[in-house]
């Protein structure tokens, strides 16, 4: 009886929304492919999902599609978010271990139901296959204890997860330290020569914020470096990218991590399998941590084809009152039409507007609290996007054909946006200045002077990632390779 039930995925995602987000996409596709899937949430942003309704239409759509939870470790009246969204994560690596393991020896996989409606859990085998973010290297112990092979996902791109792979070839090369004068323009301008594919792309600056030390033994680095390189101890690695946007990073990366499977844009992805599907109902989003203020919607409706630039720092960046302000002014004195996302969590200090913009910003500007940002990318009146180049936002942009001007604040994201800038060209690198003549003058830039040049770019990009997802095309095949390789270890 038991060799016909397909095998059970254990998805265990960071609790942070843009790992979240990205992960529930990849969960709800190996269900669709015919998986037994079981989310682990913390149990803050289990009851947050269910609160805002983001995860009802998963339940009622999936039956069986379950969910199990642990906690954060931290207490319920803790923020998570703004400058405190990282407690998470260093919470979670002291609590973690212990919490997974409890989980794995005290649940009863085989009859859990969450529906609610009455339709009785799948049977279902124990755990399979655990799918962990590959920043949450305690969870490998408790996979190799229990004999369960795990495979890696990295929810960041595959240019920022292979610097970071290259840590101690940049050590060795004397790359960083970036020394007391790392700020100096001159020195952060220096070419990075060591990691292996991207002579000739990387500046220092350009190197994921973890590099920004004075010290290799600092303990964010070190912990980056060895978490990084733990990925060679899983089965296989997932990365959330396509073949023509990251190739020869990908083959770089493919030395080391033979089993490499390359499945996004994660979203679209999703997106085409449902349509594939006659038995599914539409994508929604279901990993969205706040409500959203859908009247952005009815005033894009009333703008002009392609004259707003979307303006939207993810789920995590906080910016001071000066750099709101820097920004304010850049985009009222363009004089080109807004949408700004302004979290109430993302300004330190106060974010009200200033009367000298206050006209400018009614004529041309809308601001919301959280938005349908896949929405609005593919909304026909945006035509660029001012953005932190987290990697969700940079995919989303890519896959909508949007243009966008990179303002990194951390992580990644200062990798993501050289290659925005200067690999596939299809928009412009503010990082480390935020001055509002900058920001006047690069949007003037981006949505007028050579709109068509970036806009032609980006529609290319745009049309690459669809091939990719197309029956036949990279993405599509390699997920349907990693869900026979899933299969191939209960053989
Ligand atoms: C974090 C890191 O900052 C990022 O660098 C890393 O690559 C992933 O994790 P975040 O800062 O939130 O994520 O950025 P991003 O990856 O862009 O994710 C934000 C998500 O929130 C996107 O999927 C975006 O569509 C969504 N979003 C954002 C909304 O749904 N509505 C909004 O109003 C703003």
């Amino acid at each position: 009886m038991e060799e016909q039930l397909p095998p059970h995925v254990l998805i265990f995602p960071l609790p942070m929304l843009g790992h979240v987000n990205s992960m529930l996409k990849l969960a709800e596709l190996f269900f669709i492919s015919g998986l037994h899937v079981t989310v682990l949430l913390s149990e803050h942003n289990h009851s947050l999902l269910l609160r805002q309704g983001s995860l009802n239409s998963l339940l009622s759509r999936y039956n069986g599609f379950q969910f199990a939870t642990i906690s954060d470790g931290l207490p319920d009246d803790h923020p998570r978010s703004g400058k405190r969204t990282m407690d998470i994560m260093m919470r979670l690596m002291e609590v973690g271990e212990s919490q997974l393991r409890n989980l794995m020896v005290s649940t009863d996989w085989l009859s859990k139901s969450e529906s609610g409606d009455g339709v009785v859990g799948l049977k279902r085998r124990p755990v399979t296959c655990i799918v962990i973010d590959g920043v949450m290297g305690f969870a490998t112990k408790v996979s190799e204890e229990m004999g369960i092979p795990f495979i890696y996902i990295r929810t960041c791109g595959a240019c920022s997860f292979w610097a970071n792979f290259s840590i101690p070839e940049v050590i060795n090369a004397d790359e960083i330290p970036l020394r007391a004068s790392y700020q100096k323009r001159k020195e952060m301008d220096l070419p990075v020569t060591s990691v292996p594919g991207m002579e000739g792309i990387l500046r220092r600056r350009d190197l994921p914020v973890f590099f920004r030390v004075h010290d290799v033994n600092d303990t964010i680095l070190q912990t980056i470096k060895t978490e990084t390189r733990k990925t060679t101890k899983a089965r296989a690695l997932i990365l959330n990218t396509f073949e023509d946007l990251e190739g020869p990073v990908l083959d770089q990366i493919r030395k080391q991590i033979p089993k490499l499977f390359s499945i996004g844009p994660l979203h679209a992805h999703l997106k085409v399998r449902i349509a594939a599907n006659p038995m599914e109902s539409s994508a929604r989003n279901s990993g969205s941590f706040w409500e959203e203020d859908r009247s952005c919607i009815v005033w894009l409706d009333s703008q002009p084809h392609k004259s707003v630039i979307f303006v939207s720092f993810g789920s995590v960046a906080v910016l001071t009152r000066d750099e709101l302000l820097e920004f304010w002014h850049g985009l009222v004195n363009s004089g080109q039409r807004f949408l700004w996302v302004m979290r109430p969590d993302s300004v330190i200090g106060k974010s009200d507007i200033p009367a000298e913009l206050e006209e400018g910003t009614k004529a041309r500007g809308y601001i919301v609290g959280w938005a349908p940002q896949e929405e609005i990318l593919a909304h026909p009146a945006i035509s660029g996007f001012l953005t932190h180049a987290g990697w969700n936002s940079t995919l989303e942009s890519i896959t909508a054909g949007v243009p966008m001007i990179c303002w990194p604040c951390s992580a990644d994201q200062p990798t993501n946006s050289r290659f925005v800038s200067d690999v596939w060209k299809i928009g412009l690198d503010m990082k480390d200045t935020c001055d509002r003549v900058i920001v006047e003058k690069m949007v003037r830039e981006l949505m007028e002077v050579r709109n068509d040049e970036f806009l032609d770019k980006a529609e290319h990009m745009s049309n690459l990632a669809r091939k990719a997802l197309s029956k036949g095309g990279s993405s599509s095949s390699n997920l349907d390779s990693l869900i026979e390789f899933i299969r191939s270890m209960i053989a």
